[in-house]
């Protein structure tokens, strides 16, 4: 899997570095970080985007990716057991997107569109977000247009995420809330290799309804990174 740094960042908060190289985030610190074991490094670095897979291209979202999200998110069946409601129009999408782009000049998220590298469309995204820079920790959000379901996609998106997440961005530990029935989404998390952590009772309110929660995590420890790519260096 080929992992590609654009220059684009997110609102400044992550430096980007072409060459691949980690540049610390800006910061005074930034040359004892670069010379730290990737593993004693505690923060994320910069914004991977976009990375490359077999199928899809994982990269930070854009305007023009909202009228193929709209048709993601404003199926019922995609969206009932997400702790957002269903779109309805494209005043949506640009709602949601101006949230997108807060939380990423806030420094606490990336918001990704997996794109197919056939039709060049976005078929679903992935996020980032609740990053904890003390921790290097952050939560992952995922959902795919029901056209895309059950071929493998979110799987191999999420992998090349997951991969840069524990490389490039230096992130130790990945968390993912499901709701109890979305058996679809445990189901992947554990092929991943997400370990299942507890249940977070009446965790969301979401469409009228407290919801019970499934916690999943993953440790960079516990992640089969291919050798030389660990740190990102
Ligand atoms: C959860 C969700 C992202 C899963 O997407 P997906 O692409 O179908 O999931 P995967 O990548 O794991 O695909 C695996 C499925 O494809 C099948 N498959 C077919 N070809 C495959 C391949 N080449 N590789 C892997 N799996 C393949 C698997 O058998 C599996 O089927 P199963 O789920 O019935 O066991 C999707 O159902 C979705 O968007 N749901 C609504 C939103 C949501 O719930 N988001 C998560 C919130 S926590």
């Amino acid at each position: 899997m080929e992992v590609a740094h654009a220059n684009r960042s997110a609102a400044g908060y992550f430096r980007s570095a072409p060459s691949g190289r980690v540049l610390a985030r800006r910061s005074n610190v930034g040359a004892k970080l670069e010379s730290l074991d990737p593993k004693e490094r505690s923060v994320p670095l910069l914004a991977p985007s976009p990375i490359e897979s077999e199928r899809l291209l994982v990269r930070l979202v854009a305007e023009s990716d909202l009228p193929a999200l709209l048709e993601v998110n404003s199926s019922e069946e995609v969206t009932s057991l997400l702790p957002y409601a269903t779109w309805a129009s494209m005043a949506d999408a640009q709602a949601w997107l101006k949230r997108m782009d807060s939380i990423q000049a806030s420094g606490s998220g990336l918001q990704f569109a997996v794109v197919s590298k056939s039709s060049r469309l976005a078929i679903g995204t992935c996020l980032l977000f609740r990053f904890e820079e003390k921790s290097a920790r952050a939560e992952l959000g995922y959902v795919l247009g029901r056209a895309y379901w059950g071929h493998g996609l979110m799987h191999e998106a999420l992998t090349a995420l997951i991969e840069c997440a524990f490389s490039s961005m230096s992130l130790r530990r990945l968390e993912a809330e499901v709701d109890t029935r979305n058996r679809s989404s445990a189901r992947l998390l554990q092929r991943l290799g997400f370990m299942k952590e507890g249940l977070l009772r009446q965790r969301w309110i979401a469409k009228g309804e407290a919801r019970d929660v499934e916690m999943y995590g993953l440790l960079r420890d516990e992640w089969p990174m291919p050798e030389g790519v660990a740190g990102g260096v």
